[in-house]
């Protein structure tokens, strides 16, 4: 298969390309808006890996969606109007759109959401993420998928509990809150811990990732996975088989 990967001089695209080596994936297109890439892809492209900034997302998306090929976003901070352009593009092709492509993540939204559903809005959730120094959007889309998560196990509305972030003469902690906190620093590839704290004990769940080929893995199965599907919005538990 013949693919494209977007922001490809970038940490995941370099790892993307080292990854697909050797595979039946072979990158044909390096795109990016650094010095010495092609600024987007030719013809015979048959899928399209894009890890690069949100702003370029939903050209990339559309393009492929007039060609009719796969589309695998692993790009975070994406904002609600550019999310749009994905959604149209999803109606004519299969995309998948996931905050994080490694199987340990996948496995812990599940966790996560068994535990919320346990031991309920007693057990007050805070979560905290830790990334490099050179990560642009916060907080990072795993943990807001971790967040959705926590909501989806307690059958609450995130936009309603959530908060990120504390500071100032705020009052008690309100039951049922969802916080969030992003931490930044040094060379870290990923850590995640949602932490519920009860008043007799804290339970506490965490993800470290250790290389970002955990990541690049996961989105090339998924390119692989999503080609020839019919049109529509995949998650990485979709392509996992736990959806
Ligand atoms: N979903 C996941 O599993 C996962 C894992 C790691 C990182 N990410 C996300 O992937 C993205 C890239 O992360 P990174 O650490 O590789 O960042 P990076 O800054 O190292 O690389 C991004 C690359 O994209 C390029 N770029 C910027 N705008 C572009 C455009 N319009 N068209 C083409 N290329 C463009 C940049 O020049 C750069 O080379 C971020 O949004 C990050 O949060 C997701």
């Amino acid at each position: 298969m013949k693919i494209a990967i977007v922001g490809a001089a970038g940490r995941m695209g370099r790892k993307l390309i080292e990854l697909a080596e050797g595979t039946e994936l072979e990158v044909v297109a390096k795109v990016d808006v650094a010095e010495g890439y092609e600024r987007t892809w030719g013809a015979g492209v048959e899928g399209v890996i894009d890890f690069s900034y949100h702003t370029g997302v939903p050209a990339g998306v559309t393009k492929a969606a007039q060609e009719g090929i796969a589309y695998v976003i692993g790009t975070t901070g994406i904002t609600a109007e550019e999310q749009k352009a994905v959604d149209a593009a999803a109606k004519r092709i299969p995309v998948v759109q996931s905050g994080n492509y490694s199987l340990g993540v996948n496995l812990l939204l599940e966790l996560v959401k068994k535990a919320a559903t346990i031991l309920g809005p007693d057990y007050d959730v805070e979560i905290t993420e830790m990334h490099h120094r050179h990560k642009k959007d916060a907080p990072s889309g795993t943990a807001l998928m971790l967040a959705k998560s926590v909501a989806s196990g307690r059958a609450v509305s995130l936009d309603e509990k959530a908060i990120y972030g504390r500071k100032g003469d705020i009052g008690e902690r309100p039951v049922g809150e969802i916080a969030v906190h992003a931490l930044r620093g040094g060379s870290v590839v990923g850590d995640h811990t949602v932490m519920f704290a009860g008043d007799l004990e804290r339970v506490e769940l965490t993800h470290k990732a250790q290389d970002r080929a955990a990541f690049a893995a996961g989105a090339l199965k998924a390119l692989a996975w999503a080609k020839g599907r019919a049109a529509g919005i995949y998650t990485m538990r979709d392509v996992l088989g736990f959806a």
